[in-house]
């Protein structure tokens, strides 16, 4: 018998920064994980009031269906896409890989929640900022996290491999690219430089010119959103 009032189900990228984060918080919470076994888990949940299911999308309405469905606990999950009438939603707007944040970072993390009134109760010690995100907005907001988030991970990338195959060095490209973002930060793109605000033709024929399918394309949308 435990007396944890969380328990948080998984092992995965999203779970290893909470585990920690919490941890820090001195959250009181219980973990299960796939290799811990079924009885576990039915014992860790009769000692529960709130369940996590920090798993794969896929994964979420299947171990609520076997396990939560006809207990006493209330259910919540961290996904940004995927929705169960029955299950709260508390999706952290950022990014989680391998690699752990400072304790102060995970502290401006927003949370995009079915209900704030329930995450304040399940969650008294996270100051975190929140906002509600109803379920018909939920498809566009996840889109466009992605879009934002690996979106522009792989554009930087393809420009980073672009400049480095011409002789760019990849400090020349950081240090571009460091001042872009904080440009970002401070005006919001208002703050656009180059061919495109100038109304350069000659330039921007030039560019297309030197680019090739798909990424002429990719100038191109790029340009007709800017001069909007
Ligand atoms: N990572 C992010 O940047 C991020 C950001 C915001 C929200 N989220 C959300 O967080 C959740 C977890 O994502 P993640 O990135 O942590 O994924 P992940 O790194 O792929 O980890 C998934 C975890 O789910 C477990 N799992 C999958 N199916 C299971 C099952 N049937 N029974 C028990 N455990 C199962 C896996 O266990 P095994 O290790 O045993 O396979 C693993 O621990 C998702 O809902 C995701 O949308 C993630």
């Amino acid at each position: 018998m435990t007396d944890d009032k969380i328990l948080l189900i998984g092992s995965g990228r999203l779970a290893k920064h909470f585990i920690f984060y919490f941890q820090h918080l001195g959250v009181s919470f219980s973990t299960w994980s796939r290799h811990d076994g079924p009885d576990l888990l039915k014992e860790k949940i009769k000692n529960a009031n709130f369940v996590g299911l920090a798993v794969s999308d896929a994964s979420i309405g299947e171990l609520f269906e076997q396990y939560l469905k006809n207990s006493n606990v209330k259910a919540f999950h961290f996904s940004g896409a995927f929705h169960h009438p029955e299950i709260l939603s508390f999706h952290p707007l950022m990014t989680f890989s391998d690699e752990l944040y400072d304790l102060e970072f995970y502290k401006k993390i927003h949370f995009a929640v079915s209900d704030s009134s329930a995450f304040k109760k399940i969650f008294p010690l996270l100051s975190n900022p929140y906002f509600t995100l109803s379920n018909e907005d939920k498809g566009l907001y996840h889109a466009w996290a992605v879009l934002l988030g690996a979106g522009t991970q792989n554009h930087l990338k393809s420009g980073l491999q672009a400049f480095a195959k011409i002789g760019v060095p990849e400090s020349a490209t950081l240090v571009y690219l460091e001042k872009i973002f904080q440009q970002f930060i401070n005006h919001k793109g208002q703050s656009i430089t180059g061919p495109w605000v100038r109304n350069d033709q000659s330039t921007i024929e030039k560019n297309l010119n030197a680019l090739s399918l798909p990424d002429q394309n990719l100038y191109k949308n790029l340009m007709e959103r800017t001069s909007k």
